[in-house]
């Protein structure tokens, strides 16, 4: 289809189910207007694009998912940058606080059709700290580990904790006004390379999360996406978590 045919009906079909939406709620001028007021504030903000992200993001990436196998995909977010290679795994590069829980994240990278393991993919891992922040000036829990011979990875970092996005823009206001939050369950970016391909990018969600099922971008957890994690009780001094998580290609 040409890209104006492409277009024209999309504009078409969304504004049919927009009038479902009309109908069965009823919306008023003055609501519509309200909404109209709303976007003209979002587009000011800079923000449409990423309400889009939060919206429908997951379902267009779940709808060119090129194969039923395989880790499923996920968004990469506005965070990823160059990272540095971590030969040892260990991504945190600054002394970790002793209230920071520690996790310790091991796996295998597979083929997702033959089961064979697949030697020395780089894994690129980001995420946020046990407060819920991204380092966005330097590489502290960032970087690039690579698979051994065997498939095997480990990263060892801090337990990341859920964040609060968008608290100060039209997005933030629209779920509180929702009554809904705008909390992203905590979870690990990666992307995994083999060679000069990048094979996959997707997010893990950390089992200690309590918020799995209120994640406000919609879609983006899934069970097989969710790590569980065990506290590993011979670590006395630091609280220490303990996961495994398959990477099938
Ligand atoms: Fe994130």
């Amino acid at each position: 289809m040409e890209q104006r045919e492409r277009l024209s009906a999309i504009w078409s079909a969304t504004v049919e189910k927009l009038k479902e939406v009309v109908r069965e709620y009823e919306v008023t001028e003055d609501e519509l207007h309200l909404a109209g007021d709303f976007l003209n504030r979002l587009g000011a903000s800079g923000m449409c694009r990423s309400l889009l992200d939060v919206g429908l993001a997951m379902t267009s990436i779940d709808v060119h998912a090129k194969r039923e196998t395989g880790t499923r995909a996920n968004l990469t977010g506005p965070y990823h940058r160059e990272h540095p290679m971590k030969p040892d795994g260990k991504l945190a590069e600054t002394d970790i606080p002793p209230d920071a829980p520690l996790l310790i994240l091991t796996g295998t990278v597979k083929d997702a059709v033959t089961g064979k393991a697949i030697s020395n993919a780089e894994i690129d891992a980001w995420h946020a700290d046990h407060n819920g922040i991204y380092d966005l000036e330097g590489t502290h829990l960032r970087g690039v580990v690579r698979a051994d011979e065997n498939g095997d990875y480990c990263i060892q970092t801090i337990l990341p904790h859920d964040y609060s996005e968008h608290d100060h823009d039209p997005i933030g206001e629209l779920f509180r006004a929702m009554g809904r939050t705008n909390i992203r369950a905590a979870h690990i970016h990666l992307k995994v390379r083999t060679g000069d391909t990048l094979r996959l990018t997707t997010q893990i969600f950390m089992s200690t999360s309590k918020s799995l099922k209120t994640d406000y971008v919609e879609g983006a957890v899934s069970d097989d996406l969710t790590v569980a994690l065990e506290r590993d009780a011979s670590v006395a001094d630091q609280v220490t978590y303990r996961g495994r998580f398959d990477i099938l290609l």
